[in-house]
């Protein structure tokens, strides 16, 4: 995937790691990037500091009219950036309704795969391009305490392993991101190291470009990662202690 000259869309472009990958993009040469976003007024903000290179676009990936919208107008597009998520921080048994993980299930899941279908033609019309899905350490690791969001990434990731397979003959790369901890307005309740969001979009970028399928994108997410192939009953009680 060449990363200059390219067109990109990044959902949930408007802040934190999706602003990130908007602004990491157009210094690595990115031609145009289309920030969607919820509310237009904060892409328009946005697009008003570099109006050469951004687009903004109304897109609520729950909306399949805003989804199927977005695919007609942005027929240029060689890279698909789903970063849009929600985490609610509730429980899936002491939440009072199931309205928060179904929230959850729609935008970081259905989400996803909803962009997937919408932009799999343009891609393939555009010489195959790449798909980068950012995903979560608590998309490998069932994080009690997380409500719907560890099992909304858990699917999102396996989606993005058949998504891949389904698109690997139009040529079309699925990388998904294994993000740790960032300072982002999602992450404001937790207190640790956190990377920045324009590291996870650098290394998101480095991973469209060489095809690859599954990257851990900071040091939170190795050191998840590695605790959970050296000591995983461990790793699980760990995080459960740490959310009681
Ligand atoms: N921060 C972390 O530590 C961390 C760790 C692991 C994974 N991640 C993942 O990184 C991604 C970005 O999160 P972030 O940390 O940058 O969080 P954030 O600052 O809370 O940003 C979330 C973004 O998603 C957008 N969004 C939410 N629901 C949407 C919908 N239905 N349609 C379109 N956009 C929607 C938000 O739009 P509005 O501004 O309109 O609300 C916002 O742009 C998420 O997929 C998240 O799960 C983050």
């Amino acid at each position: 995937m060449d990363i200059k000259d390219c067109v990109a869309i990044v959902t949930g472009g408007n802040r934190g790691i999706g602003l990130g990958f908007v602004t990491e993009l157009v210094k690595a040469g990115a031609k145009k990037v289309y920030i969607g976003c919820r509310s237009l007024e904060d892409g328009k903000a946005i697009v008003a500091t570099d109006p050469e290179h951004l687009v903004a676009i109304a897109l609520d990936v729950t909306k399949p009219e805003q989804v199927a919208a977005a695919a007609a107008k942005c027929t240029d597009v060689s890279l698909v950036v789903n970063n849009a998520g929600a985490f609610v921080n509730q429980r899936l048994i002491g939440a009072a309704t199931m309205d928060a993980m179904r929230t959850e299930m729609e935008v970081n899941y259905f989400g996803v795969v909803s962009m997937c279908r919408a932009f799999a033609p343009v891609l393939k019309k555009n010489g195959g391009g790449a798909i980068v899905n950012v995903l979560s350490a608590g998309g490998i690791v069932a994080v009690p305490g997380m409500g719907g969001y560890s099992p909304s990434k858990f699917a999102s990731r396996a989606a993005s392993t058949c998504i891949r397979a389904e698109l690997a003959g139009q040529g079309t790369t699925v990388s998904a991101l294994i993000v740790g901890s960032v300072d982002t307005r999602m992450a404001a309740h937790i207190q640790r190291e956190k990377s920045s969001p324009e590291a996870i979009a650098r290394a998101g970028i480095a991973a469209a470009r060489a095809g690859i399928e599954e990257m851990d994108t900071d040091p939170h997410a190795m050191e998840v990662r590695a605790a959970l192939h050296r000591d995983p009953r461990g790793l699980a009680d760990a995080m459960a202690a740490s959310v009681r």
